[in-house]
């Protein structure tokens, strides 16, 4: 049997730091305000130089240092962003070129928060068929440039960064089940209102901005979380407690108590990093699990669910032994 196993993984963090101080000062909100309804302390801000494809770029780096990868043997490369540099071509490309990786396939996945475990899913596929041996699967994001920083309901609670997985073809195991799912009635909830094919409108405030009902959008996450958790259990006729490690997307610390005291998993086996980086959309599961691998936390043979819900609404969930 053939598992796509992570050999490798690696994040990178822009090095402006963005406090709830600092925002006191920029609009009408308070720390207090900020960690009580969100758990969130700080976020990272790309610097104008820095783009999603450069700061993928850092994290894939070290991901493929951990694995001992070079790009020539890069087989695929997955770019979950629903921030790219450009419309075209593909942030993933431009990632590929700078990597100096030729010829494989490069290319974008736009699931917002989903987007890194659509990129298992869809690498966990390609390799278990025989696509090839050794596949790049990137979270990135630079939600700050399409932050309204006039909105105080949702500047508060993005930042930007990047993770990155390095996948190999293995007889060990690795990504034991994927489940993904979309439903696009919600697409209200949670979208920027302009874009490249309804054009940006400069007049129409906030533009390109991202909007969200926000509670509407705890409600569903949380609900979210449960019912896909179950699902890829269940589909291993597994159980809750075999689980060691439970790394969610990063939105919200009160969505993800929530998520866990629904499952009935101790904050102890939960990785959440949402208080440090905010939320970094498809950037937050591998930014999170590879703190959690560097710290020592998460060891080699442990067992992991990944679970993300984001802009769509997409969810989609991973389950895989390190
Ligand atoms: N600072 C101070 N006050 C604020 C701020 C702020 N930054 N933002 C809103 N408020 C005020 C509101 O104006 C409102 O004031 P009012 O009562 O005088 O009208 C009050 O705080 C309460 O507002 P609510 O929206 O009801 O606050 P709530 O407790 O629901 O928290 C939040 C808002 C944090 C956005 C919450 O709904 C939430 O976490 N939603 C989940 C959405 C999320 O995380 N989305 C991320 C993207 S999706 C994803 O990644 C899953």
């Amino acid at each position: 049997m053939t598992y796509a196993r992570i050999a490798g993984i690696g994040s990178y963090l822009p090095e402006k730091v963005l406090s709830n101080a600092d925002l006191e000062e920029m609009m009408d909100t308070s720390d207090e305000w900020i960690r009580e309804r969100t758990g969130i302390k700080r976020r990272h801000i790309a610097a104008d130089d820095e783009t999603t494809a450069s700061i993928a770029l850092n994290a894939a780096q070290r991901a493929m240092e951990m694995a001992g990868v070079t790009a020539d043997e890069l087989d695929l490369i997955v770019v979950g962003t629903c921030t790219p540099d450009k419309v075209i071509p593909a942030a993933a490309c431009i990632v590929q070129r700078r990597l100096g990786s030729v010829g494989c396939p490069a290319v974008d996945i736009n699931a917002a928060c989903s987007g890194f475990i659509y990129g298992l899913d869809y690498a966990n596929r390609y390799l278990r068929t025989g696509g090839g041996k050794t596949a790049l699967v990137i979270g990135a994001e630079t939600l700050s440039r399409i932050t309204n920083w006039d909105d105080r309901t949702t500047a508060v609670l993005f930042g930007d960064g990047a993770g990155a997985a390095v996948l190999q073809a293995s007889d060990k195991p690795g990504i034991l089940a994927t489940h993904i799912h979309s439903n696009g009635e919600y697409e209200d909830l949670l979208q920027t209102r302009n874009g490249v094919s309804l054009g940006f409108d400069a007049s129409c405030t906030p533009g390109a901005y991202i909007e969200m009902n926000g509670n509407a959008v705890f409600k569903r996450a949380v609900a979210t979380f449960d019912s896909m958790a179950r699902e890829t259990v269940a589909d291993l006729d597994g159980h809750l407690e075999d689980i060691d490690w439970f790394i969610p997307h990063q939105a919200n610390m009160r969505i993800i108590t929530a998520a866990a005291k629904k499952l009935g998993m101790p904050m102890e086996r939960v990785i959440a990093t949402v208080d440090e980086h905010a939320n970094t959309s498809a950037a937050s599961i591998p930014l999170a699990m590879d703190l959690a691998v560097r710290e020592g936390r998460i060891k080699r043979g442990d067992k992991i669910l990944m679970a993300a819900f984001g802009a769509g609404f997409t969810w989609g969930s991973a389950m895989l032994e390190f």
